[in-house]
């Protein structure tokens, strides 16, 4: 039987056979991109090398990545949306083109050797066709010659057949998008492949990406035609085994049983929520990055995710805590491939049930001051929105949803200028990195990023060679720089740190990228902190002068001299032996 890990299996030896090099997933948290909070889709961490930068293991690349999209959080409940996915991936870097994206994708679900499916219930989707771009007959012919009829062949717009980028500008490009017939009814005449009832499947998009889009909203040609795709692991799993939902495969069947054990007045659609939320959840901490339940940015995320799934357990009469019961399931389904499960789940169950705790206390009255107010007034306004959020730390969304569930409708902008106005959140960067996903490499944040590569030497040279880095993380306002270190960092010590980084930005260095074996690098004193199992053949090492040499996918800028001046704004800690500091280029 076809199993998720099987599955990843077959994939990365497929492509490995295709001169594929195989990358480890990267982390959920991007580490150098200021544009997003979490890693969205597998072509996310590799954005500078679709734009041109060379990347060490070649010019075919494939992995398997961990993806977190809260943009389809109200989607959760159907039979495949989900917050946090694995998407296996392949990748061309100017190499290889439509005609082998698409015969590949063909040969591996349909060929006996590889997944085997029946070719008679695969659809695919083409770009229609605009001013911006012609329409894709050559991939629909591609498809008719490897085997899809022209009836399973459809044409649609951008809205549908074109992907990226997320945010403003970036790499991007009209895509091929494949489904599988679940075998279910039609729901009506116009049912067909994007109909969201359940029918069709998306497993699978071979994104053709050759242009960029300009800042002025112009799509030009990019010096190189790329290929990106992205495979949905839980979706195609329940493919392979005749499932209808994502839920019934055993990437989710014993979370899904046990919620049902515990439920006194069961629901799939709020089972399957709980189910969804606690696994992002568990992925998201289980990083150690030290991100836990908060108010802001990635925090915020995972405190709407647990608070959510509490009030859906108590949507199921669950009364008690038990998020973590869910959670320690999610664990062992899934600890022997991520190791970071077992290693961080104390650390996991520990925030899990600490914010389930918080919120478990206030959710009671919390509803009832919500029933009072709709009442009261027969409906919800902003104002008690954020009453509820301010007295009993309802997340708006979560307001949103229950008025829904009342048939009520709120305007959410409303509701967000409500917040914003009483500035107790500083949402505004949040809410517009849900929104925005991909935008551009900006300038401000390849900065940052060097001026985090010296940060990092100035540290270890003031404090000892113990320091590494622990999570690193860019916005578009400050550099934010978690490493281990016993204790606090004095004042002077921090003084010390500011002006080596300083003297090096004022010597103006020119920032030089090598490729080299892992080994060759470490033996040239290259920093370097890679889990064993991952090590890759060939890395990129950046070395500025002597201030600092680092291994790096990048990308950097050329000379220090682009980098301002750097200020230390913060120092603090993060968790038992960790510290972070929070900085500012001027
Ligand atoms: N980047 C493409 C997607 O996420 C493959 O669908």
């Amino acid at each position: 039987m076809w199993t998720a890990k099987k599955l990843v299996d077959a994939y990365l030896r497929f492509f490995k056979e295709k001169g594929h090099s195989i990358l480890p997933s990267s982390s959920l948290v991007p580490e150098n991109d200021p544009t997003v909070l979490f890693t969205t889709a597998g072509m996310h961490p590799l954005v500078p090398y679709l734009l041109g930068q060379p990347h060490p293991q070649g010019k075919r690349l494939a992995d398997n990545q961990k993806c977190i999209r809260t943009g389809d959080i109200d989607e959760i409940g159907d039979s495949s949306h989900l917050t946090f996915f694995f998407m296996l991936g392949n990748w061309s870097l100017g190499d290889y083109f439509k005609k082998e994206a698409i015969e590949w994708s063909f040969e591996f679900l349909t060929d006996k050797k590889w997944l085997g499916l029946d070719k008679n219930r695969i659809s695919v989707t083409c770009f229609e066709g605009d001013s911006d771009a012609p329409k894709d007959k050559e991939s629909a012919a591609i498809w008719e010659k490897a085997g899809i009829p022209k009836k399973r062949i459809y044409f649609f717009p951008k809205e549908d057949n074109w992907w990226g980028p997320a945010g403003k500008t970036g790499p991007c490009g009209p895509d091929t998008e494949i489904f599988f017939d679940t075998g279910k009814k039609a729901c009506g005449k116009d049912c067909r492949p994007g109909c969201g009832c359940g029918k069709y499947f998306e497993i699978w998009n071979d994104v053709f990406m050759q242009y960029k889009k300009t800042a002025e909203g112009k799509f030009e040609p990019l010096a190189q035609q790329n290929v990106d795709t992205g495979m949905g692991v839980e979706r195609t799993i329940a493919m392979l085994q005749d499932k209808t939902t994502v839920y019934e495969t055993e990437m989710f069947k014993p979370i899904m049983e046990k919620i049902k054990e515990i439920s006194k007045a069961y629901n799939e659609k709020s089972a399957r929520i709980i189910a969804d939320h606690i696994r992002s959840v568990c992925f998201v901490l289980a990083e150690g990055k030290g991100i836990v339940p908060s108010n802001v940015e990635h925090g915020y995320v995972l405190r709407r995710l647990i608070r959510r799934a509490v009030r859906h357990g108590r949507l199921l009469g669950i009364e008690g805590i038990f998020c973590k019961e869910i959670a320690k399931k999610v664990v062992d389904i899934y600890k022997e491939d991520w190791s970071e499960l077992a290693e961080n789940s104390g650390l996991v169950f520990k925030e899990i049930e600490a914010e389930e705790e918080k919120f478990g206390k206030v959710l009671k009255q919390g509803i009832k001051m919500f029933e009072k107010y709709f009442k009261k007034a027969g409906t919800i306004n902003a104002n008690d929105a954020f009453l509820l959020y301010q007295s009993f730390g309802f997340p708006l969304e979560m307001t949103v949803e229950m008025a829904a569930e009342k048939g009520i409708e709120v305007d959410k902008k409303a509701f967000e200028k409500e917040f914003k106005k009483h500035q107790e959140l500083s949402r505004k960067a949040t809410v517009g990195k849900f929104k925005s996903g991909l935008a551009d490499n900006s300038e401000t944040a390849v900065r940052m990023h060097t001026a985090t590569h010296l940060l990092h030497s100035a540290l270890r040279k003031v404090l000892g060679d113990h320091v590494q880095q622990k999570g690193s993380n860019i916005t578009p306002e400050r550099i934010r720089f978690d490493f281990s270190n016993p204790g606090k960092v004095s004042k002077e010590q921090l003084a010390e740190v500011e002006k080596l980084v300083n003297k090096a930005i004022d010597a103006k260095i020119e920032v030089k990228r090598e490729e080299k074996s892992l080994k060759e690098a470490k033996k040239e004193g290259a920093l370097a902190f890679f889990d064993a199992k991952y090590a890759p053949e060939k890395v990129s090492v950046y070395t500025i002068g002597n201030a600092s040499k680092e291994v790096c996918a990048g990308p950097h800028v050329k000379n220090t001299s682009e980098l301002g001046h750097l200020r230390i704004k913060k120092e603090e800690s993060v968790s038992a032996g960790v510290r972070r500091i929070k900085a500012v280029l001027e």
